[in-house]
C-alpha cells in the first residue's frame, strides 16, 4: 500500500491525476470506479482541467460504487444526478457507458445482480477511487459488511445519515436503505485509490490503514489489495503511528515505481 500525504487534498489532486492520465493513455478504454462525496471532488476538478486542455476521455467507462434507494429517478440529491453532474459531464464521458446501481428499481435484487453482470462484461474496474466515512465504511459498506460482499441492498447506520445529512433538508429524510457495491466486489478492480481529509477521519484512517482487518473498520480491506494508494491531508493522517515512515518513503520513492502507481 501507497500512503501520500500532502498539505491539501489539491495537491494530491494533481498527483492522482497525472497518474490517472497516463493509465488512461495507455488504456483508452479504461474502466473507472466513481465515488461521490466531497473526497474525490480535488480529484474531478483536476482531470476536468486536463479534459479542457485535450484529455480525450470519452472511451472510458465508470462504475458508481452506490446509489440509494427510495428517491425518485432524476431526483438532484441521488448519486446517478450527482455522478452526471460533478462527472460525467465535466469530464466529457460518454453517458451511456456511465453506470450506476438502479436504486428506482422494483426488483433490488435483480438490479444488484444486473450491475455486477455490467462490470464484468466491461472486463472489471481498472482503478476504484474511494472515500472513506467516519466510521471506516468504503462504499456504502458500514461496519459489519462481510468481506466477501457483492453488490446488494444495506441499511445506512444513522451516522452514515447524519453525516450525508448536509444534502437533504433533514437527517429523517436521508434514505436508509442503498444498493452498493460489496467489499468483495471493490477488492476486484486492478488498483484502488482512496482519499480522505480533516480531522473527522482521523479515526478511520488510522483504523484502516494500520488497525487490523476486520468487519468492524470496512475500508481496512484495502490492506489486503496489492495495488492501493491512499491520498491523505495532514489532518486526516494525524491519527497515524507511522506517518514518519510514509513520508520518508514518500520522499524517496524510486522514479520508476513512483511513475507506475495511482
Ligand atoms: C460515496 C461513498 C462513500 C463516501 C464516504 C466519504 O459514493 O461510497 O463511501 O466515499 O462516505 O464521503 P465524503 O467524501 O463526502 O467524506
Amino acid at each position: 500500500m501507497e500512503i501520500v500525504v500532502l498539505p491539501s487534498l489539491d495537491e494530491a489532486a494533481e498527483l492522482a491525476a497525472t497518474r490517472l492520465v497516463r493509465r488512461a493513455e495507455l488504456r483508452p478504454g479504461l474502466v473507472l470506479g466513481l465515488a461521490t462525496g466531497s473526497s474525490p471532488l480535488p480529484l474531478y476538478r483536476a482531470l476536468q482541467r486536463r479534459v479542457e486542455q485535450g484529455l480525450d476521455l470519452s472511451g472510458a467507462q465508470g462504475f458508481a460504487l452506490d446509489e440509494y434507494v427510495g428517491l425518485p429517478p432524476g431526483d438532484p440529491r441521488s448519486y446517478a444526478a450527482t455522478i452526471d453532474r460533478e462527472v460525467t459531464r465535466p469530464l466529457r464521458l460518454d453517458p451511456a457507458r456511465v453506470h450506476v446501481p438502479h436504486g428506482a428499481a422494483q426488483d433490488l435484487e435483480q438490479a444488484a445482480e444486473d450491475f455486477e453482470r455490467a462490470i464484468a462484461d466491461a472486463g472489471g474496474v481498472d482503478v476504484q477511487l474511494l472515500g472513506i466515512g467516519t466510521q471506516g465504511h468504503l462504499g456504502f459498506n458500514e461496519p459489519g459488511s462481510s468481506l466477501g460482499s457483492r453488490t446488494r441492498l444495506k441499511t445506512l447506520t444513522r451516522q452514515t445519515r447524519e453525516d450525508n445529512a448536509r444534502f437533504f433538508a433533514s437527517v429523517e429524510d436521508v434514505p436508509r436503505h442503498c444498493l452498493t457495491q460489496g467489499l468483495g466486489t471493490i477488492l476486484d478492480a486492478r488498483a484502488l485509490v482512496l482519499f480522505a481529509a480533516g480531522p473527522g477521519k482521523a479515526a478511520a484512517v488510522a483504523a484502516a490503514l494500520e488497525g487490523p482487518v476486520s468487519s468492524s473498520c470496512p475500508a481496512s480491506v484495502l490492506q489486503l489489495h496489492r495495488f492501493a494508494t491512499v491520498y491523505l491531508d495532514e489532518a486526516a493522517a494525524s491519527g497515524l503511528a507511522r506517518a514518519e515512515f510514509y513520508a520518508d518513503t514518500f520522499a524517496h520513492q524510486p522514479a520508476w515505481q513512483r511513475e507506475r502507481a495511482f
